[in-house]
């Protein structure tokens, strides 16, 4: 089983988005994924059609030791199932603090999930300890990095904090991927931002990119990934792309983690 962390402390980047979409495009390559939905907006959850005000999701797993078997619920997508976020979850950062080996909740609950191939955690724009709790549990961070002007900000304090999770409490975890998100080709200052993001990061970056369009914008409201919304749309394809690329990128890594276990 691998974990992806889908992160990014800046806002509105393109993160749910890419948690849905690329869990979508995975089982659609023949994978069973779950999308861990970790931020108290509760977009996955919403975006996948599941109601907001259920109650047994996420913070039942972090903060009131739930196993995270009965947190699961199905997806309009046979193989894509999602554990929800809701209102409670307002709290949870500020519960989490006191709590006993708090940086290991849901890595100690993803314990038990041995059905899937690949989990997916969508996490909230911060860096503070529900952050902290998908870095400690993943193997991979998949950072989405929005095509505007700013686009580099806060990176660098990403890239740290996940240093510093590596060094002190996940040494599996690497960052897998930077995937440029709402290309516009149109506008010459998106393909500046993407030049310049691929200067800074060339290994990083993906070859995938996700274009700018309405149709990703409108599946939430439908429920559906962009995959059963509009099969044959540019973006369906993009992120299709992405998957592909992504888990041919894991496979390769495989040899180097498992040397890593042994010595
Ligand atoms: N490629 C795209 N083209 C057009 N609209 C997009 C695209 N990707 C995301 N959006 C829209 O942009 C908004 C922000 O996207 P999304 O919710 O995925 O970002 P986020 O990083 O998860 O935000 P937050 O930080 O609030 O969790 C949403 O309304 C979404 O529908
Ligand atoms: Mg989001």
């Amino acid at each position: 089983m691998t974990v992806l962390v889908v992160s990014n402390q800046k806002g509105g980047v393109g993160k749910t988005t890419t948690a849905i979409s690329l869990g979508a495009a995975i089982v659609e390559r023949g994978q069973r994924v779950l999308i861990v939905d970790l931020d108290p907006q509760a977009n996955a959850t919403s975006g996948l059609g599941i109601s907001k005000e259920r109650a047994n999701g996420i913070y039942g797993v972090l903060l009131r030791e739930r196993p995270l078997a009965e947190a699961i619920v199905p997806t309009a997508l046979a193989g894509l199932d999602l554990v929800p976020s809701g209102p409670e979850m307002a709290g949870a950062e500020v519960e989490l603090v006191p709590v006993m080996a708090r940086e290991y909740r849901l890595r100690q609950a993803l314990r038990g999930t041995a059905h899937y191939d690949t989990v997916i955690i969508d996490c909230p724009p911060s860096l503070g300890l529900l952050t902290i709790n998908a870095l400690a549990a993943g193997d991979g961070v998949v950072v989405p990095v929005q095509c505007e002007y700013y686009a580099l900000e806060g990176l660098a304090q990403l890239l740290a904090t996940i240093e510093a999770v590596r060094e002190r409490l996940n040494e599996r975890l690497e960052v897998l991927a930077i995937v440029l998100t709402m290309e516009d080709r149109r506008n010459r200052l998106s393909m500046q931002v993407i030049d310049e993001v691929r200067k800074h990061f060339p290994k990083l970056v993906t070859r995938a990119r996700i274009p700018r369009t309405v149709r990703l914008a409108e599946a939430p409201s439908h429920g559906k990934p962009i995959s059963l919304y509009d099969p044959h749309s540019r973006a369906a394809r993009a992120y299709a792309d992405l998957a592909r690329e992504l888990l041919s990128r894991l496979k390769a890594r495989e040899p180097i983690a498992l040397s890593g276990a042994i010595a």
